[in-house]
């Protein structure tokens, strides 16, 4: 009997961005912050970014992101996975409504917290799932809504963040494929916890209104400590991928890097010895969105039809816990989707049951 042993390999993508534009100027008047708009793009790399209206969750840009995947790959999803950092609520999780909503009845659905890193981390879960027989077709959702959460008087942070959901759907499939995982390599390191963090909310501080502490409410970052966290991280992570590939640095044909700060991307990039003309992207336009900076710098590349299908891609994460991933595949060969937010109210169209394909599992892991 042939031994086959499946992968991952991404079969549709969607985004979803909220259409309120909010320039580096907007962001300026309305914190009345000390920056500008020279020293944002050339500090950062960022122009704009988009955020929410007041009536728009996480959970509904992860919906309208989620179903955009769904209808990229004309197929359905045997598992949801969000990763987020600004769920709905702290109690339940977003992914079981996200999947409700999605019409996917009762798939399980969890939500994944490991910050800038989450879509990564998520990635390599849902490979594993895959690899190991436990699904073949779960949605991986990015997506975040950091107006919520940032201090608009807080120039660390309000020039950087905005808001938006990216999703791929995966299904078991060859190696050799278009869009196949070939390896994955994640670390977190908690004694950083500090330097990325909301102090209230959690069971160390549960009541920031009562206790007078709204301030502690709001994300803080050490972004001097975070940026040089950033570099070292990433690079180490990239290259550790990339080492489980056996593809040389010359080989990568696509690099994303978290959408962090272009300075941070150039110099993980630099050092990885991926040239410039390999590197994606779309912080310009979207900022840093977190968990979604991924999968929206994925759909946006993909959109534009900037890589060929089949070329070695090396995706690379580092974000709050501290945490980092990194996940190196091929191109898929996908047709991309974007949707608008969705209303709040309830959908369950129903969709199609995935086709189960029966997987022989081999032990070869990498
Ligand atoms: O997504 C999770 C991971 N996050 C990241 O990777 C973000 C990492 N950090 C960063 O991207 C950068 O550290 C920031 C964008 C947050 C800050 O940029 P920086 O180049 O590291 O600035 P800095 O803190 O070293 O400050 C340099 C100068 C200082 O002025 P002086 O002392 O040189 O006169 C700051 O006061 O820039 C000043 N400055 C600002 N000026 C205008 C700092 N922030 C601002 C600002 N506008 N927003």
């Amino acid at each position: 009997m042939t031994t086959v042993s499946p992968t991952a390999v991404i079969d549709g993508i969607g985004s979803c961005l909220p259409p309120r534009v909010l320039t580096n100027e907007d962001v300026r008047r309305r914190g009345v912050l000390d920056t500008s708009d020279e020293w944002i793009r050339t500090r950062t790399g960022i122009a704009r970014r988009r955020a929410a209206e007041d009536d728009t969750s996480t959970g509904d840009l992860a919906v309208a992101a989620g179903r955009a995947a769904l209808e990229s790959a004309r197929a359905g999803a045997d598992l949801v996975l969000v990763a987020t950092t600004t769920p709905d609520r702290r109690c339940p999780a977003t992914a079981p409504e996200v999947a409700h909503r999605l019409g996917l009845g009762t798939v399980p659905a969890f939500d994944l917290a490991a910050v800038c890193s989450g879509f990564l981390y998520g990635l390599t879960v849902a490979t594993a799932l895959i690899r190991t027989g436990v699904c073949t077709r779960p949605l991986v959702i990015g997506a975040e809504t950091y107006s919520r959460i940032i201090d608009p008087l807080d120039r660390d942070t309000a020039v950087i963040f905005g808001d938006g959901a990216g999703a791929v759907l995966l299904r078991a499939g060859d190696r050799a494929e278009p869009g196949a995982v070939a390896a994955t390599d994640w670390g977190s390191d908690g004694s950083g916890s500090d330097l990325i963090a909301i102090a209230a909310g959690g069971a160390r501080q549960p009541d920031p209104a009562r206790r007078r502490c709204r301030d502690d409410h709001y994300f803080r970052m050490r972004g001097r400590e975070v940026y040089g966290q950033a570099v070292r991280r990433m690079t180490e992570s990239s290259r550790a991928v990339l080492e489980k590939t056996g593809w040389s640095p010359a080989a990568v044909g696509a690099f994303i890097g978290h959408q962090a700060n272009q300075r941070i991307l150039d110099s993980v990039a630099d050092r990885v010895g991926v040239p410039p003309r390999r590197r994606y992207g779309n912080l310009r336009d979207v900022g840093n969105t977190a968990g979604a900076s991924i999968p929206l710098a994925l759909a946006d590349t993909a959109a534009h039809r900037r890589v060929s299908p089949g070329t070695p891609t090396l995706l690379t994460a580092f974000g709050g816990g501290l945490t980092w991933a990194s996940v190196a595949l091929t191109w898929p060969a996908v047709r991309p989707l974007d949707r608008a937010p969705e209303p709040r109210t309830t959908d369950s169209t129903p969709r199609p049951t995935p086709r189960r394909k029966t997987w022989t599992l081999s032990t070869t892991t990498s």
